[in-house]
């Protein structure tokens, strides 16, 4: 409830930030961490952890001695999830300089990107600058996956810039959502104009 009542506060003071009225569900949380396989991986940023339901999902499913980062943008949002999961690499800043984010503690490559961020609302030059480095850092193994609660709608979004884009339905979720699956990353110059 608390974090309901959070998300709703920063919501009317922050919507395209925010750009939800409710936390993700623990299923939809579980649907974008499900299926990773963690014995090839080193590791995982989340980005856009708002109050944390996929955070929760995500540092109880992480083995040990796999790194997880957990970006977020708004300070409450941050000192929220630092009180929640005291343990946890919390970073608050901006996805948009996330390579620069992630040099700064030594991280140059990623297995996994959980993006919960609005990224329909951006810009398309933020979009692009956003995805771009995900997939630089994600390389030729790594997969990028993203929250939405528009299910299948953005899936021509996403393909402009991965070649293999898979969706899954999450029902139980207010409203209902899922998450797209992305690989095969398409460099900017192969790229279908919007
Ligand atoms: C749709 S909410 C998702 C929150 C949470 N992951 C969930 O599933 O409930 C989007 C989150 O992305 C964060 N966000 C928006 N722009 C951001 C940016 N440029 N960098 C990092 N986080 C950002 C917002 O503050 C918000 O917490």
């Amino acid at each position: 409830m608390r974090d309901l009542f959070l998300v709703l506060r920063k919501f009317l003071s922050n919507a395209k930030t925010v750009a939800t009225v409710a936390p993700s569900s623990r299923s939809l949380s579980r649907a974008i961490v499900r299926g990773i396989d963690w014995s090839k991986v080193k590791c995982v940023v989340e980005l856009g952890a708002g109050t944390g339901p996929v955070t929760d999902v995500l540092i109880q499913t992480a083995p040990p001695g796999v790194r997880v980062i957990i970006n977020e943008y708004l300070p409450e949002f941050c000192a929220h999830l630092r009180q929640r999961f005291p343990n946890a690499e919390i970073v608050e800043g901006d996805a948009r300089r996330l390579t620069e984010i992630l040099a700064e503690r030594g991280i140059h490559q990623v297995d996994y990107i959980l993006s919960g961020l609005p990224l329909t609302h951006f810009a398309a030059a933020d979009r692009d600058a956003v995805i771009d480095q995900c997939a630089k850092l994600l390389g030729a193994g790594g997969e990028f996956r993203q929250l939405t609660t528009v299910p299948w709608l953005y899936r021509g979004l996403y393909r402009r810039y991965f070649r293999d884009v898979r969706f899954r339905i999450v029902l139980w979720n207010l409203p209902p959502g899922g998450v797209y699956f992305c690989h095969g990353w398409i460099p900017p110059e192969q790229r279908a104009d919007l």
